[in-house]
């Protein structure tokens, strides 16, 4: 919203929640999020055409067009736990919506969401609509975090998908003039409305499943004595294949990949797709294995325990450039060597320590974690050193020095083969990454 506001001054854009706590973040000096460039885009705009405010109604009933951008978390409770996408913040909105609107509205779904889920959307608007007209859009983010600013000004694509009739082709041309304001008219595909839902779902399932492949190799890598970053470097360079999204880690996490392959493995076998369901399925358990598997080599390697060794953990966001841990896959290789009474040390540029402790399940005072504020302290005197997020400023660090304060054989695991191994190894680690033998 805040890109809006910055690319079409002649629109209000007004955020609105009913957390008055994240409103006041969003209206301070210190923005709720951490994402490169977005303090210089909101602080313009904020004042003259974008707006942050816990008056709902107020909004509802101003706006010509409403995002709906609310959390479709994976459904913890009753039917389709654990898979399917929990809409009911999406249907509060939408009857708070049919509740407040005085005249006609385009709702767009910002949010990611099963398919077909517009139709809910709809009906419910529609069996209140008391005359007014509510036309639906569905609008996918396709933004990755730690670049947001950028692929929101320059996106490889916009979708929009609406109804194939009269009106809501008026809705989505509506839409397409917002964007028309900054991205050419090439990268915005309009459909219909399912296939704009069911599009999002597929292109993280793709490129989730490109990770888990990668992974996979890595493992056989890692046997075999072949390297997965030369691997992925000669596959790569086969044009229908590409180079992106070929980096072998410890794990893919964030708030999307595996949520949304959830869901879809959920539609499948909704409809009747039980073997289509498998298939999808098998990229999260691959990345499940990845995960554990790096714990498990950790393990190994050193004398097959870690129980009262302190452990070094370099990076704890879920990739770099995010203060995000959702899903990150270093909450799960913590969580094995915790479980294992290794004691861990841990840094991270952006992730805050009470948020390791809420992710490590550990209360404030439990000495088996200690948050250090810079990778030296967080090394001194550890049997081991994990790299779990790739943060440039890992590889600038003085090695040399880190080795000096550990005890020895001193071990190194880089979970993102952001290293150089071999100037590593001339120092006097033991150091292994993914995918190289
Ligand atoms: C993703 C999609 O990229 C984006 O289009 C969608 O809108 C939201 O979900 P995001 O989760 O923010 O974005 O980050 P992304 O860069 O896709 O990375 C996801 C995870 O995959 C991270 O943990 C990252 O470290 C990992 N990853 C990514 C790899 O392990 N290897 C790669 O080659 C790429």
């Amino acid at each position: 919203m805040a890109m809006i506001a910055h690319k079409c001054k002649d629109h209000t854009v007004t955020v609105v929640d009913i957390n008055q706590e994240r409103i006041d973040a969003w209206n301070s000096d210190t923005l709720p999020v951490y994402e490169p460039g977005l303090d210089a885009i909101v602080r313009a705009a904020r004042g003259h055409n974008l707006f942050f405010s816990t008056d709902v109604d107020t909004a509802i009933r101003e706006a010509e067009m409403i995002f709906i951008s609310v959390n479709t978390p994976t459904k913890t409770y009753g039917v389709g736990a654990g898979r399917a996408a929990d809409l009911r913040y999406i249907e509060k909105c939408a009857r708070k919506i049919a509740e407040v609107s005085e005249g006609d509205k385009i709702v767009v779904e910002k949010s990611t969401l099963p398919v077909r889920t517009a139709e809910s959307v709809k009906r419910i608007l529609e069996s209140n609509a008391k005359g007014r007209k509510f036309q639906i859009l569905s609008n996918p983010e396709f933004l990755a975090e730690g670049t947001a600013v950028q692929d929101l000004e320059a996106p490889d694509r916009v979708l929009i998908g609406g109804s194939q009739t009269a009106d809501g082709l008026a809705a989505i041309q509506k839409l397409v003039d917002v964007y028309a304001a900054w991205v050419p008219q090439e990268q915005i595909i309009t459909t219909n409305l399912w296939s704009s839902e069911l599009s999002k779902l597929t292109a993280n399932a793709f490129l989730a499943q490109r990770i888990s492949s990668i992974n996979a190799i890595s493992a056989l890598c890692e046997a075999t004595g072949a390297n997965v970053d030369e691997v992925a470097h000669a596959i790569g360079t086969d044009s229908r294949i590409g180079p992106k999204f070929l980096k072998a880690s410890v794990g893919f996490g964030g708030s999307c990949f595996q949520k949304d392959i959830l869901n879809l493995v959920y539609l499948c076998e909704h409809f009747g797709l039980p073997d289509v369901a498998a298939y999808w399925n098998s990229v999260i358990e691959m990345n499940d294995y990845q995960k554990h598997r790096f714990g498990r080599r950790i393990i190994s390697t050193m004398f097959n325990t870690v129980s009262d060794k302190k452990i070094a953990v370099l990076g704890f966001a879920f990739k770099k450039d995010t203060n995000d841990t959702r899903e990150s896959a270093a909450i799960y290789v913590c969580g094995d060597l915790i479980e294992e009474q290794a004691i861990l040390s841990v840094y991270d540029p952006k992730v805050s320590e009470a948020q390791m402790r809420r992710d490590l399940n550990l209360a404030a005072d439990d000495p088996r974690l200690t948050v250090c504020t810079d990778a030296y302290a967080a090394t001194k005197d550890a049997h081991a050193v994990l790299i779990l997020t790739e943060w440039d400023e890992f590889k600038a660090l003085d090695f040399e020095k880190i080795y000096d304060g550990m005890h020895l054989p001193a071990f190194l695991f880089d979970g993102r083969n952001l290293l150089d191994l071999d100037a590593l190894r001339a120092i006097g680690f033991e150091a292994s990454g993914i995918g190289r033998g």
